[in-house]
């Protein structure tokens, strides 16, 4: 008798088949994007020491308080599955010396971690891109990651990604915000929840993040940010603003806007849309001048985003604008005689001349018209078919599996060019043809 089956962890997702081409479709828009940008991949472990996260990202955060996958190794070190990617990204350039007095720019990819109630958009496992400068200061590279996403967005076709951005100021300025919100809501200590009360002490710009509706009067009449900016944090907001004015890239100023992590300074930015339901932000980031220097590196400016796969893949999904990245093109049906063999051969051939087609040859026999049914299912656009004549005449048959247009005929020794043709026109789906 079989056992029980054993059933993935709650939160933690198979990615099919089904939903390859919009994660492929990303994926590549994402590389390419990245590298027109001057952006170079970095690949960074998915286990770090939990200290890493308790010091970049905020002891007093929902991350490090509730939601890490922490344990001890069997050497007895506590470590963490990563819940973000910036921290490790720091520790692996200062590490490696990359960092001081010099910039760069990187960008990685993966798996994150976070214990979090597992809803549509919202895993305990999920995926983002991220992308990280290092050693620029000023505004201009700021609105440059902006208009960056905005490129990702065009790119992938999507429509109604609504930018919020705002200031939080240097580490000294949020340091006297702090203050001034921690007289605010130590008079109205009645109306905050619990886990606000707690964050009062240690953390009072926490409460402004509360997920929490009925904390929602209180905290919108908390004092402003805005009022405790300094000079130069002012100018560089402006600057950032003006950047996305002259690029014709639409933001509002969320003056609530805090982020989820501690690292934070001036510029934030958050990427939200309305078809998602509740888990709204596709991407967000923003500057953390003071994160290099915390984790023992020399200080230096830095600034980035990441974006949630799931939940851009849900978008691409539901506006239907991904090309097929993944259904054969073509579906290699054949039959009698010494047509196998050939099929075989041919279909080696053709990939030797098309890198980038996706053959399938049938295997395991059939009569034609099984064959024609698993090309059908396949997705292929194309049927090649070979039979016992057209095996001794040295030609095949394209039948157009998709749309309604002739059978033809070509010699073996045509149709790599003849298959070349069709991947570049406007059924091939080519992998490079979306908008830019
Ligand atoms: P974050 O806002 O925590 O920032 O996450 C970035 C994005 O990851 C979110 O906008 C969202 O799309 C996605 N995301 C977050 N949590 C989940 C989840 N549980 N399920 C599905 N998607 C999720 C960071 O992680 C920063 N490291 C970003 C950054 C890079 N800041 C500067 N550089």
């Amino acid at each position: 008798m079989s056992g029980r089956g054993v059933r993935s962890i709650r939160g933690m997702n198979d990615i099919l088949p089904g939903d390859a081409s919009a994660w492929q479709t990303l994926e590549r828009v994402c590389r390419e994007t990245f590298a027109a940008y001057g952006y170079q991949p970095i690949r960074l472990p998915l286990l770090e020491r939990t200290e890493l996260f308790t010091r970049a990202v905020g002891e007093v955060t929902d991350i490090v308080e509730k939601e890490m996958y922490t344990f001890e190794d069997r050497g007895g070190d506590s470590v963490s599955l990563r819940p973000e990617g910036t921290a490790g990204c720091v520790r692996a350039g200062i590490e490696h010396g990359l960092l001081h007095n010099q910039v760069q720019r990187f960008w990685y990819a993966g798996p994150m971690f976070r214990y979090e109630r597992p809803q549509k958009g919202r895993y305990r496992q999920f995926h983002q891109f991220g992308v990280e400068a290092y050693g620029l200061i000023g505004p201009d590279v700021d609105a440059e990651q902006i208009a960056l996403c905005a490129r990702l967005w065009r790119r992938l076709g999507l429509t109604g990604l609504r930018l919020e951005i705002n200031s939080l100021g240097t580490v000294e300025e949020r340091q006297d915000y702090r203050r001034e919100l921690m007289a605010y809501f130590s008079d109205r200590v009645d109306e905050l929840d619990e886990d606000s009360r707690r964050r009062l002490e240690r953390n009072p710009m926490r409460i402004l993040d509360s997920k929490n509706p009925e904390m929602r009067p209180v905290i919108a009449a908390a004092p402003a940010f805005e009022d405790s900016l300094g000079p130069e944090s002012r100018e560089h907001f402006d600057g950032l603003r003006a950047r996305l004015d002259a690029m014709g890239i639409d933001y509002t100023v969320n003056p609530r806007l805090v982020r989820g992590l501690d690292y934070y300074t001036r510029t934030v930015f958050e990427w939200l849309t309305d078809q998602l339901g509740a888990q709204d932000a596709v991407c967000s980031g923003g500057r953390y001048d003071g994160l290099v220097d915390q984790l023992g590196g020399s200080p230096t400016p830095a600034v980035g985003f990441a974006l949630g796969v799931e939940r851009l893949v849900a978008l691409i999904q539901d506006q239907g604008t991904a090309p097929d990245e993944v259904a054969p093109h073509a579906y290699l049906v054949h039959r009698g005689g010494d047509a196998g063999r050939d099929a075989m051969l041919l279909a080696e051939t053709l990939r030797d001349a098309l890198p980038h087609l996706r053959l399938h040859t049938h295997a395991g026999g059939g009569s034609f018209k099984s064959q024609f049914k698993r090309a059908d299912r396949s997705g292929a656009a194309l049927a090649l078919v070979m039979g016992e004549e057209e095996a001794a005449q040295g030609v095949v048959q394209i039948k157009h599996l998709r749309v309604d247009q002739e059978t033809e005929q070509v010699g073996r020794d045509e149709l790599p060019d003849r298959l070349g043709r069709y991947l570049a026109g406007p059924g091939g789906n080519d992998e490079h043809k979306e908008q830019r």
